[in-house]
């Protein structure tokens, strides 16, 4: 009875183990993808401030200045000189020409992926709960960077003075929101990380934590019922394990 106990036990904690790991980000991998470089520096260099139809970032959603013509799109590519450093007018135009490609999801979406499995290529795979303590604290960065819960919050908890990060790795995808760490890619984020840069391996880490963020709560409540389903078997294992000592005790007096 015992072992059986054990057992029934051993296979819950076992699911609840299983059902908190980090979902594999890796299983996506596509087949080795030409470099498109117009879409390369736009995953890199745009989108840690741009989205196309997900939203606001720093910058405004794209989804309307795509439809522009291409001298008004070309004169507001070139004005972002300012965030980016300078761009000679080839790479302006080819930014342009990507921009107004009716192609131009599938030519980032493709690029986004290239870029991941190039990188992750070079470094070790990313855990969350290791983005997890950095994000909040307990654990250092490598170069001795500020944690990100100072001035960002997570659900609702966390800093106030950056904006809340639970939907950007959705919002921004992972190359952007990699790059823009690494990078510290905004201006009140910029002085504290100029001489303590985030490493590339702690980025990846901070990533795939934020696009957990949003299942966090979910997920929490699901090991809460998983704690309810280990309390009701312990219960009634142990029901179980007193009438079969109880059956014991009274058959040899019962017979
Ligand atoms: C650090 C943030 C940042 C980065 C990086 C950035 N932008 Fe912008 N972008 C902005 C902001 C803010 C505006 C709003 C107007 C302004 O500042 O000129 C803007 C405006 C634009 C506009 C005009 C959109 C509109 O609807 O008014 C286009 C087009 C644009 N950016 C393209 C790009 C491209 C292409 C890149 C990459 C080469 C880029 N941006 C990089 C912040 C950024
Ligand atoms: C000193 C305060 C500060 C710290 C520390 C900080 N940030 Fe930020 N961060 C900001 C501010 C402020 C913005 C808003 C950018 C702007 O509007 O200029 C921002 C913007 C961002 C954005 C863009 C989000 C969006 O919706 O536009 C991301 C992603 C981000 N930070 C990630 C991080 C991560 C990861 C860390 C930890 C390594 C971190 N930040 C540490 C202040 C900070």
């Amino acid at each position: 009875m015992r072992s059986v106990l054990i057992l029934l036990f051993g296979i819950c904690v076992a699911t609840v183990l299983q059902a908190q790991r980090p979902p594999d980000t890796t299983s996506n991998q596509s087949a080795a993808v030409k470099e498109d470089p117009a879409a390369k520096k736009f995953v890199r260099e745009c989108t840690s401030c741009h989205t196309i139809g997900a939203g606001k970032l720093k910058g405004p959603d794209l989804i309307t200045a795509i439809t522009w013509k291409q001298e008004d799109l070309a004169k507001a590519v070139k004005k972002m000189e300012k965030e980016v450093g300078a761009m000679s007018d080839q790479v302006v135009t080819d930014l342009v020409t990507l921009m107004r490609d009716p192609a131009l999801k599938a030519r980032l979406a493709a690029e986004e992926q290239r870029l991941i499995q190039s990188r992750r290529a070079l470094l070790a795979p990313p855990y969350a709960s290791i983005g997890h303590d950095l994000f909040w604290g307990a654990r250092r960065f490598q170069n001795g960077g500020m944690n990100c819960s100072a001035c960002h919050a997570v659900n609702g908890l966390g800093g106030t003075l950056g904006p809340d990060l639970t939907p950007a790795a959705k919002k921004m995808g992972e190359v952007a929101l990699i790059s823009a760490v690494e990078k510290a890619a905004y201006k009140v984020m910029e002085p504290h990380y100029r001489t303590r840069p985030v490493t590339a391996q702690e980025a990846l880490h901070l990533a795939a934590y934020l696009a957990q963020a949003p299942l966090i709560r979910a997920n929490a409540e699901f090991s809460f019922h998983m704690l309810a389903v280990l309390a009701a078997v312990g219960l009634s294992g142990a029901i179980v394990a007193l009438y079969a000592a109880a059956g014991k005790k009274q058959s040899p007096s019962g017979n």
